[in-house]
């Protein structure tokens, strides 16, 4: 399972694209609001720091307005990895078509169901994003989902790839890479969870004493 960072913090991005464990970056407009900044120059920024797919959303809610948009956008972020998010809608699903015929790449958004995937990947998606903390939210066990589409993704070879989102924790992150989703984007905070271990502090407090007691000439 591959990892993207969920976020427009460009020093988070940074950082974590510096440990080398991401390989990808997705924003959504509140992430974007959150930063206070220019999008078009969030995005822009972004695009310098990692080599890999990055997805910016679109606001529109009909086909036309959305394409336009993505248009639009792959003209002014001029990003070979420019993703286009598009919401998980009927006009999404038209939008997802139109751009794949023109060679432009999706990532369907806000999936809360293996139907929904399923309609987005055969409207020429290039990633889904089924979201699990915001069904765990509601009382839903969001990691039923991603094994339900990568049972049907499998089952039919369908090889739009399956990004797991809204991950709230690192058993998140594990459990959807044991249920096989190809990618996990992840939040910065979410990431550095998964670095720790208390075992590995003590571990290094215990060889730095010991190091102490090595004579030294
Ligand atoms: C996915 O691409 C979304 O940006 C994200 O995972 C949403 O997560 P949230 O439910 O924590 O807002």
């Amino acid at each position: 399972m591959k990892i993207f960072v969920d976020t427009a913090n460009v020093d988070y991005i940074r950082e974590v694209n510096d440990m080398g464990v991401i390989c990808g970056v997705t924003t959504n407009p509140s992430l974007i609001a959150k930063e206070g900044k220019n999008f078009i120059d969030v995005v822009k920024e972004i695009t310098t720091i990692v080599d890999g797919p990055i997805s910016a959303e679109v606001i529109s809610l009909d086909t036309e307005g959305m394409v336009k948009e993505a248009e639009e956008l792959v003209k002014t972020i001029n990003n070979k990895n420019l993703v286009i998010k598009i919401p998980m809608t009927p006009a999404g699903l038209g939008a997802v078509k139109q751009l794949t015929a023109k060679g432009i790449k999706t990532n369907v958004t806000l999936i809360f169901s293996a139907a929904q995937a399923l309609l987005a990947a055969r409207a020429g998606a290039t990633y889904v994003s089924p979201f699990l903390g915001r069904l765990d939210d509601v009382g839903q066990t969001g990691m039923t989902l991603i094994e339900e589409i990568v049972e049907i993704f499998d089952i039919h070879a369908i090889d739009t790839e399956i990004i797991a989102a809204s991950i709230r924790t690192p058993i998140h992150a594990i459990e959807a890479a044991r249920c096989g989703a190809h990618i996990a984007t992840i939040p910065y905070p979410v990431i550095m969870q998964m670095t720790k271990h208390p075992l590995t502090d003590i571990g290094i407090d215990r060889f730095l004493k010991d190091w102490e007691t090595v004579p030294k000439d």
